[in-house]
């Protein structure tokens, strides 16, 4: 099986830091060509530093490390501390990373990466606001047509937001990012809440990633545990949902998952719905699809996937 070229955007948090311990275990599936930080959960500063804590987790302080936006590209920064904690990787105290920041901008690196990298060959992957990407389009418009896939972490719809009733984080912070993307006309996988809730990091599943008894496995499950603590008090669960890994399993098993060709919009204007995604899952406006909104999602499969191949690292 070819490897898959992709391209990491995110802003870890620890829910991307599970996404990204498991690309770095599937090096047989997957050559991760970098990863470029874009503030969301935290600053920009936290999340570039987050990012490389976690590669030097996983055993790759020569990873490709970007840094990207400062800012939303239209808004003022919304974070989400009271979810990631202050530093963004809060549960577990690791030292500060040694590897530094390439001196490239993301966008710059996505933009260069797309257009030097054969047309159709390279999977963008984003875990957090949309920001780098639609920058770079906007930069460099010519890079829709030579994406391969889109795969992002975002959005909801039967299952509404998490930010707000409408919206779901990664839409919220960057409305107008999402809608330049999703007007972009690359392919797009959306992840959004619909399959993100179904997959909740249950006492019994996060006991099996404990069971593994490697320093990685027990750094994620303190993450976790820290990451679940405000979901489990806002849903009443067993866990709480996690999201950003469902973009890389994805990528490994598309299997665990299925949904289908919707139209997606994204509302900017109104102030009690900014950043939802209106996703026309009946085809009732008429309006072309432009992206596969996933909806099931084999959780025990997909929890599986995780275990076993974080077990690897
Ligand atoms: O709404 C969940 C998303 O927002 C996840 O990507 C989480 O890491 C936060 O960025
Ligand atoms: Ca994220």
């Amino acid at each position: 099986m070819q490897r898959r070229k992709i391209i990491i955007d995110t802003d870890p948090g620890q829910d991307d830091a599970a996404a990204i311990m498991l690309a770095f275990a599937s090096p047989d599936e997957l050559e991760v060509l970098g990863l470029c930080a874009v503030a969301g959960n935290v600053p920009l500063s936290y999340t570039s530093r987050n990012l490389r804590i976690v590669c030097e987790l996983c055993g790759k302080p020569d990873a490709p490390v970007y840094e990207g936006a400062l800012k939303p590209t239209h808004r003022p920064q919304v974070t989400a501390e009271h979810v990631h904690g202050r530093s963004g990787l809060d549960g577990v105290a690791l030292p500060e990373p040694v590897m530094m920041v390439r001196e490239k901008h993301a966008v710059d690196f996505i933009i260069e990466t797309l257009r030097n990298e054969p047309a159709g060959t390279v999977t963008l992957c984003t875990l957090g606001p949309l920001t780098n990407v639609a920058l770079a389009l906007q930069k460099a418009p010519d890079i829709a047509s030579r994406v391969r896939e889109l795969v992002m972490m975002g959005g909801g719809f039967f299952e509404g937001g998490n930010i707000t009733p409408a919206a779901e984080f990664n839409i919220y912070v960057d409305p107008e990012a999402a809608k330049i993307v999703f007007a972009s006309g690359m392919p797009i996988v959306m992840m959004p809440l619909d399959v993100t809730h179904q997959l909740l990091t249950t006492k019994a599943r996060v006991a099996k990633i404990a069971a593994l008894g490697t320093h990685p496995a027990k750094v994620l499950v303190d993450w976790l545990a820290f990451f679940e603590r405000f979901d489990i008090e806002k849903y009443g669960s067993d866990g709480g949902p996690l999201h950003d890994p469902t973009v890389i399993a994805y990528l490994l098993k598309p299997e665990l998952f299925s949904g289908r060709e919707c139209n997606v919009e994204i509302e900017t204007q109104s102030e009690l719905t900014v950043g939802m995604t209106v996703v026309d899952w009946w085809r009732v406006s008429g309006r072309k699809p432009n992206a596969t909104v996933m909806r099931e999602v084999d959780a025990d499969g997909f929890f599986a996937l995780l275990t076993e191949r974080v077990g690897r690292l």
